[in-house]
């Protein structure tokens, strides 16, 4: 399963697309982007962002839409508060993870939303002939404690294989009908080799339950497939379809990460997300706990 590892170029730059519409979180997304929403105290967009920068990644690519330039603000210096919150003596540590070098925060348009897949391709000219990351917001990683990030884990497979690398969990069988499922080959570790691809698939046809979960690490040549890509699932531009055609050409695993996945593109996984991570604060956990058990009764 392994290639020479000098033969691949370090993942240095991440693509997160932005640009979808949110309509599960209406009305709250009407003005403010999903990617805003927090969790505790951190908008989602930050949790990824903090994530690829653990796993050495310098560059992040936004792919933003109409309403989303609030990403874009969360990363630059906020003067007037800052300014404020100095004279008054606070503690500006709150804000550091959200500074940047200048330069690192790069954002294109995806004028309409077409699909995951065009999201991606939107960002073409910037990832350039490097290997990349990618990131949905909306998923959350959280590692188990003492243990690093899905994509820290991911860069250290892909130090080994090189290739694509895409991070996948397994779910109940009668869930896949949700998500890109992948065709498992050979097992080694928490490694699968990918034998195949399939956009929400039917229960019946589905070749395994592992779905992928929102973190990938692609060859530029993806760019080329996209351009050409057709409509899959859905009417949108399918980013699993192109993935798909690259299996054969390149070595394409699969990354069963160690660690918890919320989905806080639902309004479950988001409530769930936010009380398993207000569970475990040092400042507020019992708090939250004494609260749940009052409304449980
Ligand atoms: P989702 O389908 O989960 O997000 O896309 P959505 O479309 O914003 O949400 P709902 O279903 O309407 O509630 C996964 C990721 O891909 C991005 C989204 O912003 C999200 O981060 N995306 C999706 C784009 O950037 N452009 C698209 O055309 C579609």
């Amino acid at each position: 399963m392994t290639q020479d590892k000098t033969t691949h170029k370090p993942v240095k730059k991440a693509v997160f697309p932005v640009a979808g519409l949110g309509t599960r979180f209406l009305p709250a997304t009407k003005a403010i982007p999903k990617e805003m929403l927090p969790i505790v105290d951190r908008p989602l967009i930050q949790y990824a962002v903090d994530e690829a920068r653990e796993a050495g990644i310098e560059q992040m690519i936004f792919v933003t839409g109409r309403g989303k330039t609030a990403i874009v603000e969360h990363f630059d210096v906020a003067y007037e508060l800052e300014d404020t919150m100095g004279e008054r003596g606070k503690d500006l540590g709150v804000l550091e993870s959200s500074r940047f070098v200048p330069g690192d925060i790069i954002t294109v348009r995806q004028q309409v939303p077409m699909g995951l897949g065009h999201a991606i391709w939107c960002a073409r000219a910037i990832v350039g002939d490097e290997p990349f990351a990618i990131f949905l917001p909306d998923e959350l990683m959280v590692a188990h404690k003492g243990s690093t990030g899905c994509m820290k884990q991911m860069v250290e497979a892909y130090d080994r294989t090189g290739g694509n690398l895409i991070s996948v969990l397994e779910v109940p069988e009668n869930e896949v009908s949700s998500y890109g499922v992948i065709d498992p080959g050979a097992v080694d570790g928490s490694l699968t080799q990918v034998k195949g691809l399939v956009e929400k698939p039917a229960v019946a046809d589905a070749p395994s339950n592992k779905i992928i979960s929102g973190r990938y690490i692609l060859q530029p040549e993806v760019m080329r497939v996209l351009e050409d890509q057709e409509k899959g699932a859905g009417g949108e531009i399918q980013l699993t379809d192109a993935m798909a055609k690259m299996i054969g050409d390149q070595p394409f695993h699969a990354v069963t990460f160690e660690g918890r996945r919320f989905d806080c593109g639902s309004k479950t996984g988001f409530v769930e997300a936010t009380l398993a991570l207000a569970l475990e604060r040092e400042d507020m956990g019992s708090d939250v706990r004494a609260v749940m058990e009052r409304l449980l009764g």
